[in-house]
């Protein structure tokens, strides 16, 4: 796969090359949002909404990217976030984006909904690693993921607390996602064509094994639990407040809460003794018309008065993004989309290629900005709509 720079300048040129290289119901699952995808949509377009204020005539041999995230220096102030089915979009999955990310200095998110054991993820990285926990196969199952967690090196638990069932994500049924991954023959065959028509991919799949199961989700006397559809999965997934203590007893380190977008939940992700919380929806697949990430992030700072770190993710496609948030208060960024992206569309040298345009993005903003470094980004560089301030201070 040619990923020179002449042929992928951008997120969104990687973004083509995937949809080229995954059949339909591969790439709709990674690229499609909930019900009419207006929150997928305005995760993108917010960012729009929030112009720079750059301080002219100054310039730095080097520009500082370095981000302190839970005690961890991350060498980039983005790190990758729990993507599912990975290893559906290409074999090397979780591994590979683990890899990646380990050898650009920066962190990774695992999802319970992945294919590669935890074990051999952190294996691939001498980065921070944390692991995202969902309680698709019940409490027993969860608990023996946080042992493995932990035993294997895993250094923070996060848990996402917007999936009490699954949103609606319209083009998963249409290309036949749930009889593909679990119907019998004959329902699977209208959705054959997608498949047949990606032989490259039909090939890689078919070397890798087939199908994986969830190396993660250990039913206790049943070993790991096959592949479901992921309205299924998530629709046993949901987390509580009330979970919540049982899983910090079961960890005992750093908690991160995934999933905030108002001021009281993150006061109370607080008060339940999160170490961070990550203002996010979800990639805009569960809620639709909710507020996009980035309009939500200065009512979650103002909330948190600092009592947490802040992180957030959705709709970053750029590294002026990264910047923009991170002048709103977030500590550092999760990127999902974007580096999926390059898996689908190259594996590891995907994400590499996803990691290093955004790298080199925000080093190229931040001296446009006139900004040395990303510790000292603040409200000065940006100029925001009003109304997102108004939500902070109701
Ligand atoms: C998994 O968490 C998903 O949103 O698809």
């Amino acid at each position: 796969m040619n990923l020179s720079s002449s042929r992928v300048v951008n997120i969104a040129d990687l973004r083509s090359i995937a949809e080229r290289r995954v059949p339909k119901v591969v790439f709709d699952y990674l690229d499609g949002g909930a019900d009419g995808e207006v929150t997928l949509r305005e995760n993108c377009r917010a960012f729009e909404s929030v112009l720079f204020r750059p301080r002219q005539a100054v310039a730095f041999p080097e520009v500082n990217l370095r981000a302190r995230v839970l005690g961890h220096e991350l060498s980039v102030p983005f790190m990758l976030a729990p993507v599912g089915y990975s290893r559906m979009m290409h074999p090397g999955g979780e591994v590979v984006a683990a890899r990646a990310a380990g050898i650009a200095g920066t962190g990774y998110i695992l999802s319970t909904i992945s294919g590669h054991m935890l074990e051999n993820v952190k294996a691939a990285t001498p980065a921070p690693t944390w692991y995202q926990l969902y309680l698709v196969g019940g409490r027993e199952a969860a608990e023996g993921a946080i042992e493995r967690a932990r035993n294997a090196g895993f250094s923070a638990l996060v848990i996402t607390v917007d999936t009490a069932v699954a949103g609606m994500r319209e083009r998963d049924p249409r290309n036949g996602m749930k009889e593909l991954l679990s119907g019998s023959l004959l329902s699977k065959i209208p959705f054959v064509p997608q498949i047949l028509s990606r032989p490259g991919w039909l090939l890689s799949f078919l070397l890798d094994g087939g199908m994986p199961d969830l190396e993660n989700v250990v039913i206790p006397g049943q070993g790991p639990m096959p592949l479901i559809d992921v309205t299924v999965s998530l629709g046993r997934s949901a987390v509580t407040w009330a979970d919540l203590r049982w899983i910090r007893e079961s960890w005992k380190g750093p908690i991160v809460v995934k999933g905030i977008l108002i001021a009281d939940d993150a006061r109370r992700a607080v008060d339940e003794g999160a170490a961070a919380i990550v203002v996010s929806n979800h990639g805009a697949r569960q809620l639709d018309y909710v507020s996009p990430t980035i309009r939500a992030l200065p009512e979650i700072v103002a909330a948190v008065h600092g009592q947490t770190e802040v992180l957030m993710d959705g709709g970053v496609r750029r590294g002026s993004d990264i910047v923009k948030a991170l002048c709103l208060g977030a500590r550092a960024v999760l990127i999902g989309r974007a580096y999926a992206y390059g898996l689908a569309a190259a594996g590891q040298a995907g994400v590499a290629r996803a990691i290093e345009i955004l790298r080199a993005d925000v080093d190229r903003t931040m001296r446009l900005l006139g900004c040395g470094a990303v510790s000292e980004l603040n409200r000065s560089y940006i100029e925001y709509p009003c109304e997102w301030e108004r939500a902070a201070k109701a």
